[in-house]
């Protein structure tokens, strides 16, 4: 391939930009022109793309969000979007698109792969809910946010014998919430996958350790449990310990990328260049193992990613 394109759609997530670096270098160490194409999926619909080269990605491996620009467009759903999308690309002599992104994103790029556009995805979200994949980019660095904020709250909550009821993102996965909330040592971790019973986990628990002397208490909730306000009255209500609920919310989108994301970002927007460079699309860039490999799109999106439920049990046995 002469000429690729590199967009970023959906959440953005720390790491992004250093997975465009490494498709621009990639590219461009290869022979190949590499159009930035801003605002996702809208960018390639409106032609709203720029060449890049070496150094139009310099200092920006260590930014948050995306120097590209992050959207979701619902135009690019329609078939009118698609080909327009389709259009554009032919216009400048694209022939394929790293596109780095969610599933969301991955089943545009599967839709443009059917219509003749190879696309390779690059699995960007802090939810780390993409299926084929133990890691996505910019997960690290939002549990590693999680982590600094509740030590922040963590001092208040001690200071006043509070409980502080935290909402973590992930509207349908609790990933961050499990494994943040190991780290934050919560009480009670509440996530999607997970059903639970309130007062036997959250009230009853709390009333237990109270017992053995603790009077502060971290509980930390997926988004796509949510309902924080009332846990937090409901707490109050039936422990006596006051509470206070806090929703973390877009914080933890954007800061500095941590060295995991840099790295696994710079490996996986390698390997999407590799892939498109031998002519390769309709593939998804994935980490399993530590290792970076490579799926179908449509195999990779109809796989299931389940969650360690191990995980989620020592983390209530160790945080009594
Ligand atoms: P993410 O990629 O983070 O999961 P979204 O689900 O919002 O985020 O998807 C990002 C964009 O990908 C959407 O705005 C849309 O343009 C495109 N997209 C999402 N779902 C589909 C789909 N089923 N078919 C085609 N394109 C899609
Ligand atoms: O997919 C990443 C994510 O941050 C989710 O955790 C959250 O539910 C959603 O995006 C929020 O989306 P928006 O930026 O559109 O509010």
């Amino acid at each position: 391939m002469k000429t690729i394109g590199v967009l970023t759609s959906g959440g953005d997530a720390p790491g992004m930009n250093a997975a465009i670096r490494a498709v621009v270098r990639a590219g461009c160490e290869n022979g190949m022109r590499v159009m930035g194409i801003r605002r996702g999926y809208n960018g390639l619909m409106q032609g709203d793309m720029y060449e890049m080269n070496l150094r139009s990605v310099s200092n920006i491996i260590n930014r948050g969000g995306t120097v590209l620009y992050s959207a979701r467009s619902p135009e690019f759903k329609t078939e009118e979007g698609l080909q327009k999308a389709l259009n554009v690309a032919k216009e400048v002599g694209m022939e394929g698109v790293v596109v780095i992104g969610g599933d969301g994103s991955f089943r545009g790029a599967r839709d443009l792969s059917l219509r003749g556009l190879p696309c390779v995805g690059v699995p960007g979200t802090i939810d780390n809910d993409i299926a084929c994949c133990d890691y996505t980019i910019g997960y690290d660095t939002a549990m590693n946010t999680v982590l600094a904020m509740v030590d922040r709250l963590r001092d208040t909550t001690e200071s006043h014998d509070r409980c502080s009821v935290v909402e973590v993102m992930g509207r349908r996965a609790g990933y961050i919430a499990l494994n943040a909330g190991i780290a934050c040592g919560a009480t009670t971790i509440l996530i999607p996958e997970v059903e639970y019973d309130f007062q036997r986990d959250v009230i009853e628990r709390m009333i237990r350790t109270q017992k053995t002397g603790k009077k502060h208490f971290i509980i930390i909730v997926a988004e796509g449990i949510g309902g924080v306000e009332e846990m937090a009255k409901r707490i109050q209500a039936e422990t006596g310990v006051e509470s206070r609920a806090t929703i973390l919310g877009h914080v933890q989108r954007g800061g500095v990328p941590t060295v995991r994301d840099r790295v696994t970002a710079s490996l996986m927007g390698y390997k999407a260049v590799e892939l498109l460079k031998e002519g390769i699309g309709n593939r998804v860039v994935a980490m399993q193992k530590d290792e970076i490999v490579d799926f179908d799109i449509f195999e990779a999106l109809n796989m299931k990613k389940s969650l360690d439920l191990n995980l989620y049990k020592i983390a209530h046995e160790i945080s009594i």
